[in-house]
């Protein structure tokens, strides 16, 4: 059944479509809603002998490729903010390539959809030899890296068809923002915070519900950029991520160059591609860099960019005050799980962009789903 397209054409589409129900069942009984006397908390079944270990840890290194590190990457502000241990990334062919340190005192972090990567394996074999304890955040039961690392946590997505990975990200920065409230303990400081984060994700499957009915609007405005040799997306904070991976969708189903750009590295190069013709999303929904992104848009309006900005509902009005632009509304969910809320209408336009441009969504050309060798 699972692997059934039902009422949709392709798997991307059907993917980016179930994530209300992924997510619901990512988090099954992840997360307990206390009574009046019990706070709200999070089990990490596969986890709980190791808690100790990773709080004590030197550093957490999250390591993957493709869109698993890009999930990592979403995760990580929230798990810095909650364990309070440095976070560091890599993506596992650069690791390798560099033979770059990673000791005793390290929790390593394999994320992996497949649990099959061969870069990622590498990684994994390379971080047992030099001792750390090693981690896997994967969505298949029995996959070689679930089975070789010391604990971990599986995704429960469900089957991923599609090359392109869609619910697998909803769905892994899920447990990775379980993963920073499990680390994170409880502690008085941070029990409203822990809170609103549970509230969140409880709430997160209607909030993804709500994103995807600006389908058709999606569809429209691939309609616009059908043609376009190239399109930039820019992010910052915990969206950063989210331009990296919106980019990566459009390139590697579209088949059209994309770049996801750091807002903040804007005036150090991007800048300088800015004109009336390039289409630029700016994703700048409400958190702590909302005012930094509101600068972005009228340094780009200034520039005559031709804008297309993603802001929480009621914003619209606010970010285009400074001139022209397209405008994606979403629903604003806590900030460190906006990430999933905002990939969501740039998986619908990557999808929609590849269907009106002719090409295979669910398997683009030269692209493997998973791939074993290095
Ligand atoms: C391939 C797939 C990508 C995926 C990457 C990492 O490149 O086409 O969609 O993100 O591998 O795969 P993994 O299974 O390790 O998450």
């Amino acid at each position: 059944e699972q692997i059934n397209k039902g009422k949709y054409e392709h798997y991307m589409q059907k993917e980016i479509h179930e994530q209300p129900e992924s997510l619901t069942t990512t988090m099954r009984g992840r997360l307990i809603r206390g009574g009046s006397c019990k706070a709200k908390t999070v089990l990490l079944g596969g986890l709980k002998d190791h808690l100790k270990t990773i709080r004590r840890s030197r550093r957490i290194v999250f390591i993957g490729c493709g869109t698993s590190y890009n999930a990592a990457l979403a995760a990580r502000p929230i798990l810095e903010e909650l364990s309070g241990v440095p976070v560091t990334m890599e993506i596992a062919s650069d690791l390798l390539d560099r033979q770059g340190p990673i000791y005793r005192e390290d929790t390593a972090v394999f994320v992996s959809q497949s649990g099959e990567t061969a870069d990622t394996l590498h990684a994994l074999e390379y971080a047992l030899e030099n001792g750390a304890l090693c981690v896997g955040i994967t969505n298949t039961v029995g996959s070689v890296i679930a089975r070789k690392t010391h604990c971990g946590v599986h995704i429960n997505a469900g089957c991923e068809i599609g090359v392109a990975s869609t619910k697998a990200y909803t769905s892994q920065i899920v447990v990775m923002a379980i993963l920073a409230l499990a680390i994170g303990g409880d502690t008085i400081s941070n029990q409203e915070r822990r809170e609103a984060i549970i509230d969140g994700l409880f709430d997160l499957p209607n909030k993804i519900r709500d994103v995807l009915k600006l389908d058709q609007e999606m569809k429209d405005l691939a309609k616009l950029l059908i043609a376009e040799q190239s399109l930039l997306v820019f992010g910052r904070g915990y969206n950063y991520a989210t331009a990296l991976e919106g980019a990566l969708k459009v390139k590697e189903v579209a088949l059209m160059h994309s770049e996801g750009i750091l807002a903040g590295e804007m005036k150090h190069g991007p800048l300088a591609l800015v004109d009336e013709n390039l289409p630029i999303v700016v994703i700048a929904t409400r958190d702590a860099c909302f005012s930094k992104q509101q600068s972005v848009i009228q340094q780009l309006h200034a520039r005559k960019g031709r804008l297309i900005v993603m802001c929480s509902k009621g914003d619209a009005a606010s970010v285009c005050s400074g001139g022209a632009c397209r405008v994606i509304e979403v629903s604003y969910v806590e900030d460190c799980l906006q990430p999933v809320v905002n990939v969501v209408p740039l998986q619908l336009l990557a999808y929609h962009l590849t269907v009106l441009r002719g090409y295979n969504v669910d398997q683009p050309r030269n692209l493997a789903k998973s791939v074993t060798t290095q």
